[in-house]
C-alpha cells in the first residue's frame, strides 16, 4: 500500500484497528462469521449483522468469528430489536471492540451503556444536524450512507451527503472519523471520498458474491446478472400508507407488493379494513423476505436487497481478491 493511501485513511484505520479503513457493511443473513472473518483477515474490518438474532445466537456467532480470525471486527445492532440491552450485554461479555447502531436514532442511554463498557460506538448520520447531535450524545464515529446503498435507505445520495457532512465535520469535530457508504464499487470512488475528508468507507453489495459469503447461489447469480438500474427503491403508491424505503433488485415480489398495497388501500376505503390493519398488511408483506432470498434462494418471492454498485459485481471472488482489487484501483488512481 502506498504511503499516500495509508495517509488518507490513517485516522479511520487507527480507529478500527485494521490495516485498511474498509468496513464490510453488515448485511442481515449474509454477514455471519465466515464473511466477517474473511474481511478482517484480508485487512478490512468485518461487521456481524445481528439482525433479528436473539442474544444466545449472537453470542455463538461472535465466538465462531473469533475462532476464524484474531483480527478486530464489530457487531451491528438494530436499535428496534426488542432485546437490544441483552444484545449489548453479550457484546460487553464477549469483549467486542466496536458496535454499529443501525435502524434510526439511538437513545443517549444506549450509547452511554456501550461506551461505559469501553466499546467504541458508530452511528448512522443521515444529515449533519443529526451527526452533530450523535457526537454530542457520545458517538465515537459516524457512518453516512447514501440512497445508492442496498437495504434500508434514506432519500439523499452519497455524493450530496458527503458534500454536506464531511467539510462540516472536519471543521467542527476533526477528531471524529466519518465513514462513507452507499454506491462504492471501485477503489477510485474510495479515494474520492477519502480526499473529501472521509476516514474510511463501508461497502456491502460488493461483498455479497464473495466465495466466503453464505448467500444462496441463486442470490449470487441474481447479483452477477444485474445492472445498476435493476437495484430499485421500494415504491409507495399512497401518501397515507407509508412504505419503508428499501433498495433491492426488482423481481416478482416487487410487482406483487404494488398489488398488495392497492388491495389493502381499496379494502380500507371500502370500510373492510381499518387504517392500522391496512398499514400492517403492507408492512407484513416483506416479513422474512430477505431470509427467503439469501438463505432459501427464492429470488422471485424473496427480497433481493442490493445497492446500485451491483452492476460492478461480475463474478464470485475471494474477499482477499475483492479487497486487493479495490486497493489496486485506489493506488492506480492516486499515481495517475
Ligand atoms: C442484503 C443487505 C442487507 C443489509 N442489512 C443491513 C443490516 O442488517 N444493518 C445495516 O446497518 N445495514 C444493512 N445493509 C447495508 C450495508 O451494511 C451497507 O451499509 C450498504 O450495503 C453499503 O452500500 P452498498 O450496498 O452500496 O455497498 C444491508 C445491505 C444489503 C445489500
Amino acid at each position: 500500500m502506498s504511503s499516500r493511501l495509508g495517509h488518507l485513511w490513517k485516522h479511520g484505520a487507527a480507529f478500527l484497528g485494521s490495516p485498511y479503513a474498509i468496513m464490510g457493511g453488515a448485511m442481515t443473513w449474509v454477514s455471519e462469521a465466515g464473511l466477517v472473518s474473511a474481511i478482517s483477515n484480508a485487512g478490512g474490518f468485518g461487521v456481524i449483522a445481528c439482525g433479528a438474532m436473539p442474544p444466545a445466537v449472537l453470542e455463538k456467532e461472535i465466538r465462531i468469528t473469533r475462532v476464524k480470525t484474531a483480527k478486530p471486527f464489530g457487531v451491528n445492532l438494530i436499535i428496534m430489536h426488542p432485546e437490544l440491552n441483552a444484545l449489548i450485554d453479550v457484546c460487553i461479555a464477549e469483549k467486542i471492540s466496536h458496535i454499529v447502531l443501525a435502524g434510526g436514532l439511538p437513545k443517549a442511554v444506549t450509547i452511554s451503556k456501550i461506551k461505559n463498557a469501553g466499546i467504541k460506538v458508530l452511528c448512522f448520520a443521515p444529515a449533519y444536524a443529526i451527526g452533530k447531535k450523535l457526537v454530542k450524545m457520545g458517538a465515537d464515529a459516524l457512518v453516512i450512507e447514501g440512497m445508492e446503498a442496498g437495504g434500508h435507505i434514506g432519500p439523499v445520495s452519497t455524493s450530496v451527503l458527503a458534500q454536506e457532512i464531511l467539510p462540516e465535520m472536519a471543521k467542527e469535530f476533526p477528531e471524529i472519523p466519518v465513514f462513507v457508504a452507499g454506491g462504492i464499487g471501485r477503489g477510485e470512488a474510495m479515494v474520492a471520498y477519502l480526499e473529501m475528508g472521509a476516514a474510511g468507507v463501508q461497502l456491502g453489495t460488493r461483498f455479497v458474491c464473495a466465495h466466503e459469503s453464505i448467500a444462496h447461489p441463486n442470490f449470487k447469480r441474481a447479483f452477477m446478472k444485474a445492472a445498476a438500474r435493476d437495484a430499485v427503491p421500494s415504491v409507495q403508491i399512497d401518501p397515507e400508507f407509508s412504505v419503508i424505503p428499501v433498495r433491492a433488485l426488482a423481481n416478482k415480489a416487487t410487482d406483487e407488493f404494488i398489488g398488495v398495497q392497492r388491495q389493502a388501500i381499496e379494502d380500507y376505503r371500502a370500510g373492510k379494513l381499518d387504517k392500522k390493519s391496512a398499514q400492517l398488511k403492507i408492512e407484513h408483506f416483506w416479513a422474512g423476505a430477505l431470509r427467503r432470498a439469501v438463505v432459501d434462494g427464492d429470488v422471485e418471492k424473496g427480497s433481493l436487497m442490493a445497492g446500485q454498485s451491483v452492476g460492478m459485481v461480475k463474478a464470485e471472488q475471494s474477499v482477499a481478491a475483492i479487497i486487493a482489487e479495490l486497493i489496486a484501483q485506489a493506488e492506480a488512481y492516486l499515481v495517475g
